[in-house]
């Protein structure tokens, strides 16, 4: 297509918005009336066919199967034509109830844009609403209208391969961008479907797929807030996990999906299960056969089968047997039913077959996903001020396979994404470098798995003649997302090998590091000039890395989680808890390794820019508050750089003394502020104190009262320098049992509810 014509396409599309936005009436509307009116002229088979998602595919079981009513929703449609297809077939089953089409759009569908750890580093939650907009603007487009994402996943384990799906390792930040991208995506016409509920990112040993132990109270303080704030922006379903949770599969946990879910958050959208999930409660040792592993997810909550087909298969005959009653199947059609009404799928116009996914992306997604990409690299460190790169700097090497890669700058689960509508590293560099005059040689060393060092001579050859050295590193994106656990989370192949080579020249080495995890880099991370980490950047991820090397973007990304030494630190996070015999150097018995420092690498909250800034003193605005009011604590940020810049003022807080061990420190707000050099700006950051609390075991909540201390800094090594006091606390108990107790009544599968 031509740019004109291109920009032609762009403007049709911006204009008519590409989709309808759901209305926010229409979101929180129940329908009762019309959903009723359908149930009743439903026969069972009917509404089991609302509660089967099956996928586009070998195991497809044809359009005759969807005339007849026998599947609620699609997934893996992800063109128009096929789109319009299954929907018409739907629309010609006796009562034409509408099929719901599901994709996997979870940071773009042919425009790619930052995987979701990376949007999570801008720490500007505006731009990962943005990204998720337009993301969905594509997709909806086609006539996808439905995502699983966000996936809310906490994770404090970089061995696991699907942390880059997530925000890391923080509850708070993991709330706010749970949101954002639930917001985004309705903005631009798909509904979500947050997802791994839950604890799935918190797998022993980082093993995808393995089981999950966590404290009941830690998985209320740290792991489901985020989902709950997906929930609060508007999502329609929520997917349970695969993992069991403390001995009991998630797919079959009444107490999160029923309990939880319903009792206490009051949720009425559907829960999906994960992919074949039911049936894999065989392998979890939870149910002898398909009928009772269908039965047990089914009372347990989980309203549609994604893939399994047993609810296809054996929910009918539960039901006829008296094990299943009508009513809970009826109410997991309602459920299904409401969404599809709200979604407007009723009315809307099905997809129009003559459209393409071939006019994205267009300029505009692309600017979009430029900007977002500018935002998301994090500088970890910069010896000397090697970056960024200007004069009397005259000529530079460029090494790595990676600079060349179309395909892994997209990353992980990238939709529609296509490797050619990316422009690589070192086509980006090359045009930059001709423009300012600067001479670039680029000699791969290997390619980006670097199984080999046969061209490692040539690469050091090259570099030893060049004044700097920049080396694009990292984790092909194969090694990261779904099923790509790694027990060694390091630089892959030799690439550890190629760089002390490099390092050995003398020349500042700067590295670009591709990754959808923080890489445990070894002795060589003490040798480097630079560390830029761009995780997979998207689209457009070549132009935005060039920019920031050459200091056209000034970078301020921070860091979403902590990056270790070594694997040997991890589970390694910031707001651990406090030890008995806290770290003392040289003191045996204290809380250290024997081997190894117990500091990370780069703390959470980390990043560098070209800026520098420095913080007054917190104030607190008012020093004595009840559990009702609002803490506000001011703090003037200045850039004492010689350059625009932006940063991040985090507020951390810590409740030095309480019925329960509390963590050294939680992040409760954060801001990103631009300043010009010389400017400063008083921040008012803002806390209800009702978010200061946390949970005991039985589920109750309370803000206890006593002194709080607080920091504020560009990074979670702010010292905590004010305090407060709360001196009437809070205390809310909650509306669903313990989990023991609610565990013990799933686990009478033959009884019905
Ligand atoms: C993943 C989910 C995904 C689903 C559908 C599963 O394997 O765990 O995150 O949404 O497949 O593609």
């Amino acid at each position: 297509m031509t740019s004109m014509l291109r920009v032609f396409c762009a403007l049709i599309l911006c204009t008519i918005g590409l989709t309808a936005p759901l209305s926010s009436t229409a979101a929180s509307k129940d329908f009762t009336r019309q959903v009723e009116e359908l149930l009743a002229r439903m026969t069972l088979e009917e509404k089991i066919g609302q509660l089967n998602l099956v996928s586009h595919g070998p195991k497809f079981p044809g359009m005759d199967f969807i005339r007849q009513g026998r599947a609620g929703a699609v997934i893996n449609f992800n063109n128009p034509q096929d789109i319009a297809a299954a929907q018409k077939a739907a629309r010609e089953s006796r009562l034409g109830i509408p099929l719901l089409f599901s994709l996997d759009v979870l940071h773009g569908f042919r425009t790619v844009y930052p995987v979701p750890l990376g949007e999570t580093a801008t720490f500007n939650p505006a731009l990962s609403r943005l990204a998720s907009e337009w993301a969905a603007r594509e997709a909806a487009y086609i006539g996808v209208q439905w995502t699983f994402a966000p996936m809310a996943d906490i994770s404090r384990d970089p061995r696991w391969g699907r942390i880059v799906e997530g925000s890391g390792e923080d509850p708070y930040v993991g709330r706010v961008f749970a949101a954002a991208r639930v917001e985004g995506f309705r903005a631009g016409g798909l509904a979500a479907g947050p997802k791994h509920f839950a604890g799935y990112g918190m797998v022993v040993g980082g093993r995808d797929y393995d089981a999950t132990d966590v404290p009941i109270t830690t998985l209320r303080d740290i792991v489901l807030p985020p989902f709950r704030a997906a929930i609060d922006a508007g999502s329609i379903s929520l997917m349970s996990a695969f993992n069991a949770l403390n001995g009991l599969p998630a797919t079959a946990n009444r107490w999160l999906l029923t309990d939880i879910l319903r009792g206490e958050w009051k949720f009425d959208g559907f829960v999906v299960s994960d992919w074949a999930a039911i049936e894999e409660l065989l392998g979890h040792g939870l149910a002898a056969d398909g009928a009772e592993a269908a039965r047990q997810a089914f009372l347990a909550g989980v309203d549609m089968d994604l893939m399994g087909r047993l609810y296809e298969q054996h929910l009918a005959d539960e039901v006829k047997a008296g094990r299943v009653r009508l009513a809970r199947i009826d109410e997991s059609v309602r459920r299904v039913l409401r969404a599809k009404f709200r979604l407007g799928l009723f009315d809307r116009p099905d997809a129009d077959p003559s459209r393409s996914d071939a006019v994205f992306p267009t300029p505009e997604a692309r600017q979009v996903s430029l900007t977002v990409a500018r935002e998301t690299l994090v500088l970890l460190q910069n010896r000397d001020g090697v970056l960024p790169l200007r004069a009397p700097m005259r000529s530079i090497a460029l090494v790595g396979g990676m600079a060349t890669s179309q395909w892994d700058l997209l990353g992980p689960h990238a939709a529609r994404g296509h490797a050619e509508d990316t422009v690589t590293i070192l086509d980006n560099l090359k045009r930059r470098t001709t423009a300012a005059n600067v001479e670039l040689s680029y000699t791969p060393g290997c390619d980006p798995g670097c199984d080999t060092a046969d061209g490692f001579a040539a690469a050091v050859e090259t570099a030893r003649s060049a004044d700097a050295i920049v080396a694009v590193l990292g984790e092909p994106r194969d090694l990261s997302g779904e099923a790509a656990s790694r027990a060694y989370p390091g630089l892959p192949g030799r690439q550890r090998e190629l760089l002390e080579a490099l390092v050995a020249t003398g020349k500042p080495v700067i590295v670009v590091l591709l990754a959808g995890r923080p890489l445990e880099l070894g002795p060589v991370a003490d040798k480097l000039a630079a560390i830029l980490m761009a995780w997979y950047p998207g689209t457009e991820g070549g132009a935005a890395i060039t920019e920031t090397l050459f200091g056209d973007v000034n970078p301020s990304g921070k860091l979403p989680l902590t990056w270790p030494r070594t694997v040997g630190q991890i589970p390694i996070y910031y707001n651990y808890l406090p030890s008995g015999r806290p770290t003392e150097a040289g003191q045996r018995f204290t809380r250290n390794y024997l081997d190894e420092s117990l500091e990370p690498l780069f703390p959470f909250g980390w990043g560098l820019g070209y800026a520098t800034f420095s913080f007054s003193d917190p104030v607190v605005a008012a020093p004595r508050l009840k559990g009702t009011d609002t803490l506000e604590v001011r703090v003037e940020v200045r850039n004492t750089g010689d350059c625009a810049g932006k940063e991040v003022a985090q507020l951390y807080v810590r409740d030095p003394v309480a019925s329960r061990s509390r963590p050294v420190r939680e992040l409760k707000a954060f801001e990103k502020v631009a300043l010009a050099p010389g400017e400063a700006r008083t921040l008012a950051l803002r806390v209800p104190v009702r978010e200061l609390g946390f949970h005991l075991e039985d589920g109750t909540y309370v803000v206890e009262p006593g002194r709080f201390e607080v920091g504020v800094g560009g990074s979670s090594l702010a010292d905590l320098k004010a305090s407060f006091e709360v001196t009437e606390g809070l205390r809310i108990p909650p509306h669903a049992g313990p989990n023991a107790r609610a565990n013990e009544r799933t686990r009478q599968p033959r009884s019905t509810r």
